[in-house]
């Protein structure tokens, strides 16, 4: 909101400042963006459907105790969250192959792998994110060898538990991507999970029936992108409103 002093405003989402020190207020908008901004859209209720999503993720992530930024849920479109220095990887975790996966190995989307296989990419857009190797992290000090390692261990248990909670509403985790931060407090270091969880930065596929109900909807021209997110929503439990009762206001309070 206006009045908030802005820090960064990316793709997806705004940074402000928050109400208290080490606070931070993430809002997420309605914009859509594929192929580093090719591909842009505007896609109505998509900020409040992530909103909730990445809330419910979140909180289900931190009682597995993995350590999180999220704080709280402040209304439909911002949560406060806890202000860290974003390490500047993507990390990928993926079960299924697909996407880049497949391009680049020739692999044919679909195909279960036999272990789950986290990959690393470069936070850099004008580069178009590319994949790295552990000895590039460490070789330009993007990160040090404890926190791959712990960012690794992390992101694992994170998809254990991502797998099981979208196998139990029907949809199969196919690969996803998170960020991780350095939280400092005091004398204190540590690394938590930032950013968000949600239909845009997962692959999700009806079990039975195959069907997208993730941001490749856009990227591929499927259609009914928002649909397929609130249908996420709705088999979590978490939204029982149709999108169109959605406000696109910003005000918007829960
Ligand atoms: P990829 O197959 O295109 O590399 O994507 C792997 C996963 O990462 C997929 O779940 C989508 C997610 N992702 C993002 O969240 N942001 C991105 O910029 C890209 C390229 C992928
Ligand atoms: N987030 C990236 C972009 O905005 C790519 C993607 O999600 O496919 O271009």
């Amino acid at each position: 909101m206006s009045r908030r002093k802005m820090i960064y405003e990316g793709k997806a989402k705004i940074l402000y400042e928050g109400p208290e020190a080490g606070t931070i207020v993430q809002y997420f908008k309605d914009d859509a963006t594929a192929f580093n901004n090719e591909k842009h859209a505007t896609l109505e209720g998509k900020g409040v459907l992530n909103n909730r999503i990445s809330e419910f993720v979140m909180l289900g992530i931190g009682r597995i105790g993995i350590p999180t930024h999220f704080l709280k849920r402040l209304n439909m479109r911002e949560q406060l969250v806890r202000k860290c220095e974003i390490i500047p990887l993507e990390v990928i975790c993926r079960n299924v192959a697909a996407g880049s996966m497949s391009k680049r190995l020739g692999i044919e989307e679909g195909t279960p792998l036999s272990r789950p296989v986290v990959e690393f990419c470069l936070k850099n857009d004008e580069l178009g994110d590319p994949l790295i190797a552990e000895e590039h992290i460490t070789a330009f000090n993007w990160a040090t060898p404890l926190e791959i390692d712990e960012m690794i261990s992390m992101t694992l248990r994170i998809n254990d538990y991502l797998c099981g909670m979208f196998a139990g509403v029907g949809i199969r985790l196919v690969d996803f991507k998170v960020e991780y931060g350095r939280h400092f407090d005091g004398e204190n270091e540590r690394t938590i999970l930032a950013d968000e969880i949600s239909p845009d930065s997962c692959r999700l596929w009806d079990l039975e029936t195959d069907e997208k109900l993730d941001k490749d909807r856009f990227r591929r021209d499927l259609g009914n992108v928002t649909e397929a997110y609130a249908d996420v929503a709705r088999r979590l439990g978490i939204m029982k409103e149709s999108p169109t009762a959605i406000p696109a206001n910003d005000e918007a309070t829960s």
